[in-house]
């Protein structure tokens, strides 16, 4: 794993770097002194390194349990509940190698036609729920759990409860309550981890589990961030709010993968709940390349100029696919037969690179040798580590969420909930 400022380095200039590299530093020494803001959030800090053998046998033992019992696992959560196991099953599992089993996401929106496709789909299916909730309140899955939890009873009557798995706060809140009192399997997510901080507990890493991704690999890769990669996440927290103060007020996480589309979904929430408060903040945006290429592409070239970008760039795609040599040059792509569609689309991304910059656009490039479950741990731990440096340089808490309520607030007004 490498990355390149030298793009956000010349459009600002070496000095002002070097400033901000010291912020950044000094920030990331308040993240380890555990005296910044938010500190009981931290726990996620040094979890790789704290992770217990004997979870993880728990882990991959009840995993091994639902790839016996069900097609399907159906994974209840939203925000930080779903998206880092979303992230890692996409960008981790394809055709080719899925060893595990399916696993469907709800929960994350209140769509009646989502819901009733889903609960279609799993008709003629085996399949079991993770219900992951940390404070065990959140409105939408709470409506899929009542839902889905409903559908499985009349599937399999009593024997529902074994194929019922709850992952939330080991003491606080409803569903630790619902676990007591039903006896269901349950997981625990540490009460000092918040949820877009929590995918290397059993949060993430159950379902990723299921899906049969190597969870070892994935923490022993966080490990290896946490021992030898700090430098680069100071390295990028310090690019991007150079960028910040340059006035580049969004960042556009890009992959040339459509594998990493959700791994992007998982830093947006990441660096958007966790800088984006006191009227502060980078807003984080996504495209998949090429893809969107031929569609915000336009914009990113000549709109407002308030844009950088942060390529992940995955070097070996592992396919070695070409470009057919065919008889004739009717398509005229006969400058590239034969040329594997890997140097294709790092052709387009060391091109639109260079367009980018042109047009005042500059991109901090991330590079991966290649994308498994090990590189995958560490690109995370990479990017929660920057998450809290990043948020600390800019002055704000970067564990809390309060702006979340106030949706809340006015959505149960209208739903005339009690007290609101
Ligand atoms: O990062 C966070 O804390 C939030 O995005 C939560 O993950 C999200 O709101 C879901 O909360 P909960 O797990 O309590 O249902």
């Amino acid at each position: 794993m490498k990355i390149n400022i030298d793009d956000c380095i010349r459009f600002s200039d070496g000095k002002k770097f070097e400033s901000m590299l010291r912020k950044a530093k000094k920030a990331d020494r308040l993240l380890k002194s555990g005296k910044g803001a938010g500190s009981d959030y931290l726990g996620w800090l040094d979890l790789p390194k704290r992770i217990k053998k004997e979870d993880i046998k728990l882990i991959n033992k009840a995993a091994a349990k639902i790839q016996q019992q069900s097609d399907v696992l159906v994974v209840i959560g939203i925000g930080g509940s779903y998206l880092g196991a979303r992230a890692a099953i996409e960008a981790l599992t394809d055709v080719r190698n899925i060893k595990g089993t399916e696993v469907i996401f709800v929960g994350n929106n209140i769509s009646g036609k989502y819901v009733e496709s889903v609960l279609e789909y799993l008709k003629d299916k085996d399949y079991s729920l993770n219900v992951i909730s940390k404070s065990g309140t959140t409105v939408e899955p709470a409506i899929a759990f009542r839902i889905f939890k409903e559908a499985l009873y009349e599937k399999y009557k009593e024997k529902a409860k074994d194929r019922i798995y709850i992952t939330t706060d080991p003491v606080k809140g409803a569903l630790r309550s619902i676990v007591e009192k039903e006896g269901y399997t349950s997981f625990e997510i540490p009460a000092d981890i918040g949820g877009r901080y929590s995918i290397l507990t059993p949060c993430g890493l159950l379902p990723i589990a299921v899906a049969g991704i190597d969870i070892e690999q994935m923490i022993s890769g966080a490990k290896d961030a946490l021992k030898n990669c700090t430098e680069m996440s100071v390295t990028y927290a310090a690019a991007r709010n150079l960028m910040y103060k340059s006035k580049k007020t969004i960042e556009i996480m890009v992959n040339y993968d459509p594998s990493m589309h959700f791994f992007t979904e998982w830093w947006k929430q990441l660096y958007g709940e966790s800088e984006g408060k006191e009227n502060k903040g980078i807003f984080p945006a996504g495209v998949d390349n090429t893809t969107d290429l031929h569609s915000m592409g336009q914009y990113i070239q000549e709109g407002i100029r308030n844009i950088f970008e942060t390529v992940v760039y995955i070097k070996d795609d592992m396919s070695t696919i070409t470009v057919p040599d065919i008889s004739d040059n009717s398509d005229g792509l006969d400058y590239i037969k034969n040329k594997s569609l890997k140097y294709v689309n790092e052709m387009a991304m060391r091109g639109t690179k260079s367009a980018h910059l042109e047009g005042d656009v500059p991109v901090i490039l991330i590079e991966l040798e290649k994308m498994d479950a090990f590189t995958f741990g560490k690109l995370i731990y990479f990017f929660e580590r920057a998450c809290g440096i990043s948020g600390y340089i800019l002055g704000v808490n970067p564990f809390d969420q309060p702006g979340v309520e106030a949706y809340k607030k006015s959505m149960f007004k209208l739903l005339g909930k009690p007290g609101y």
